[in-house]
């Protein structure tokens, strides 16, 4: 099946229609946030679930309940996806938190107007595709990735869900309100968890003594959210998601794609990442690699 069998065109980027069809879209662009709200925002592929694991976590002060009885889509669901409207997200207690794939053009005024706190994460655009080519091979509701060369030219150009990392990224990263931002990466949080846990409790208010900041970067470890039902997607039926082709939670590893690419294709990316982001100031972890 192509683009066109399974996609809709909104906003100008791709959105599989499966997981958004229109009136899920129209309830996101209705959407009231709180100013005490949580907003986990992210590309696809860039830590989403981990972040669903993390920021809950943090909140119920390392309490496991919620991450070991409430799948992760519905712990934190994304605003823009089917499931939001029958979750009643209006009556949810105080700090509610939720994620989504937006990038920062496509924010509904609500959010510009009550400026919920979001946490961005990033991840290497080249590991970001790697992930991407494997679960576009597992998941039917995505167009298959053809080969890696035919997925990176999508991919460079944006014709994927949620359209281009260059320009989801450069949005968030000139976002206003940047108080009210945390920028954080995937690399930071596999070099150093605690520590990164330790930043979100601080970003969120949130005072954690050292054991407890333990306890929680312990349960986020690749190894325990990989076999934890509620977050590895094994409660999605195999006919959307067939975790055979490959695990929704495959390696989680920084640098899978010098793996997977040819000295061309990393070079081909290289130069299209030099020059979409020649004026970006953020220090990347993986630039400096
Ligand atoms: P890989 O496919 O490279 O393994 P998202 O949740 O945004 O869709 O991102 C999925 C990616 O995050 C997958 O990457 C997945 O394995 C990785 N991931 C999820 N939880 C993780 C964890 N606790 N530690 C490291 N990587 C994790």
């Amino acid at each position: 099946m192509t683009e066109k069998d399974l996609y809709t065109e909104y906003k100008g980027v791709y959105v599989p229609k499966h997981l958004h069809p229109p009136q899920s879209l129209k309830y996101a662009e209705e959407f009231e946030f709180r100013p005490d709200d949580i907003l986990i925002v992210t590309y696809p592929k860039s830590g989403t679930t981990w972040m669903q694991e993390m920021v809950p976590l943090i909140m119920s002060e390392g309490d496991l309940t919620p991450v070991l009885t409430v799948p992760n889509w519905d712990r934190v669901p994304w605003l823009e996806e089917h499931r939001a409207i029958v979750l009643n997200l209006e009556d949810r207690p105080a700090p509610r938190i939720f994620a989504t794939h937006f990038h920062y053009h496509m924010m509904q005024q609500s959010y510009f107007k009550n400026k919920p706190k979001v946490i961005y994460v990033m991840r290497n655009p080249r590991d970001v595709f790697v992930s991407s080519y494997h679960y576009y091979g597992m998941a039917s509701y995505l167009v298959k990735p053809g080969t890696l060369d035919e997925f990176l030219m999508k991919f460079i150009n944006g014709k994927v869900m949620f359209g281009s990392w260059f320009d989801h990224v450069k949005g968030w990263l000139n976002a206003k309100n940047q108080d009210l931002i945390m920028y954080i990466t995937y690399e930071e949080m596999i070099w150093d968890l605690k520590e990164s846990v330790s930043k979100l409790a601080n970003f969120l208010g949130k005072s954690l003594s050292p054991e407890l900041i333990g306890k929680i970067a312990e349960h986020c470890t690749f190894k325990n959210m990989k076999q934890n039902n509620m977050s590895n997607y094994s409660l999605v039926p195999q006919e959307f998601m067939d975790q055979n082709k490959s695990a929704f939670l495959r390696k989680g590893i920084c640098g899978d794609w010098k793996n997977h690419f040819t000295v061309a294709q990393a070079e081909w990316l290289d130069s299209v990442y030099k020059e979409e982001m020649k004026d970006v100031k953020f220090k990347f972890m993986w630039d400096e690699q």
